[in-house]
């Protein structure tokens, strides 16, 4: 039996993460820890909440006392840490908690690693620590030797939290493995990111705001399929190494908005063009060889095939939806779409 930490496990991706594997691994122990933030959600976790191999802890990763004294009950094998501020505009608006979760946090989780003894220390990161890439370049992929090139606060902690992590591996041999993924969708994601927002006001027939002239293209990956992947990174991934997961499904927020509205039969008209992001990252594309190469991974949805499936996931949860929207949602809304 195999007991594990998932931090932001309240959150989108770390939320489907627990479901993922608290079912798979009936005879292992998962606790979630979250500090509830205004993207964490407990109703998230409602499906697995009474399985007995789950437990769910209040806690800021930043709380060294707080950490460190779990870690001592707890007596972890793995820790998988989603646990991060994660929207871009977000980081644009206000820097400082950035730097405080992703890289203080990731410091003070690591040093519970040191203290307490683990088998591996997974950093949940992403492909924008890799900066972007031309739109007239097609052939220009990711890859895990790309050079770091930040361009939003929000990578740039995400590539400290990076470097800080293989730092802990080469100075205190801290067995550790780091994931860069793509755009992730699914289940549970809050309405702030791209698809869930087109989603949620499309049926609403509200304006959709398309920053710029939505050419910016992203590389999208159902939430289940990143799952998958770091999953089989922490049974058969080499301690040290980087894997970036994505599935090759580069669309542009044009086409994906487009999409959406086909497939719930609503006007184009909605579509309205805002001001650009500050810093508006050009396209994102990844190569995933080493990953399916080296492990074995494949992804099981395409964007054709995830898209449907998350659109009628929205549409059949909007009691999930109405209870995480807070005034602290509808400030930000106003404050960012004010332009
Ligand atoms: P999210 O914003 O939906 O969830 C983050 C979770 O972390 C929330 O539950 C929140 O309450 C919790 N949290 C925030 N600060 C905390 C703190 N100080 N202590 C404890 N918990 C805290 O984010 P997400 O989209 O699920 O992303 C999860 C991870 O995956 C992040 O590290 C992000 O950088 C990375 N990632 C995201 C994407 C994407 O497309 N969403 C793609 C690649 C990588
Ligand atoms: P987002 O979901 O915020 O992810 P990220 O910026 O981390 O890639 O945005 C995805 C793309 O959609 C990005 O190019 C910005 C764009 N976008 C809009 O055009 N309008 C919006 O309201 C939002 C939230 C994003």
């Amino acid at each position: 039996m195999a007991n594990y930490l998932i931090t932001g496990g309240a959150g989108f991706i770390g939320g489907n993460f627990c479901h993922y594997m608290v079912n798979t691994y009936p005879e292992d122990r998962f606790v979630c820890l979250d500090a509830l933030t205004y993207a964490g959600n407990l109703e998230t976790l409602e499906p697995i909440k009474d399985k007995p191999n789950f437990r769910f802890v209040h806690a800021n990763i930043c709380d060294r006392e707080a950490v460190f004294s779990l870690f001592e009950e707890e007596k972890f094998d793995y820790v998988v840490n989603f646990a991060a501020e994660s929207h871009v505009d977000r980081s644009i608006e206000n820097p400082r908690i950035f730097l405080e979760t992703n890289i203080l946090g990731t410091q003070t989780l690591m040093d519970a690693c040191r203290k307490f003894g683990i088998k591996r220390y997974h950093q949940v990161s992403t492909d924008e620590v890799y900066g972007d890439l031309p739109l007239d370049r097609p052939d220009l992929f990711f890859t895990e030797e790309t050079p770091i090139r930040t361009s939003s606060p929000y990578s740039a902690s995400k590539a400290s939290a990076d470097l800080l992590v293989l730092a802990y591996h080469r100075t205190f041999s801290l067995p550790i493995t780091i994931s860069r993924c793509s755009n992730n969708y699914g289940p549970y994601q809050f309405p702030e990111k791209l698809i869930p927002l087109v989603i949620k006001r499309a049926v609403a027939e509200e304006p959709i705001p398309v920053y710029g002239n939505g050419a910016n293209v992203r590389d999208w990956l159902h939430v289940y399929d990143h799952c998958t992947a770091i999953d089989l990174i922490l049974r058969k991934g080499k301690d040290g190494e980087i894997y970036n997961i994505g599935g090759h499904n580069e669309r542009n927020n044009l086409e994906v908005v487009g999409r959406i509205l086909k497939e719930l039969h609503k006007p184009e008209s909605l579509i309205t063009f805002v001001r650009d992001r500050a810093g508006h990252d050009l396209r994102y594309a990844m190569d995933p060889t080493k990953i399916m190469k080296e492990l074995g991974w494949q992804p099981k949805y395409t964007f054709e095939t995830g898209i449907g499936p998350t659109i009628e996931w929205n549409l059949t949860h909007s009691d999930w939806l109405s209870h995480i929207l807070s005034g602290e949602y509808l400030r930000f809304m106003d404050a960012n779409y004010k332009r």
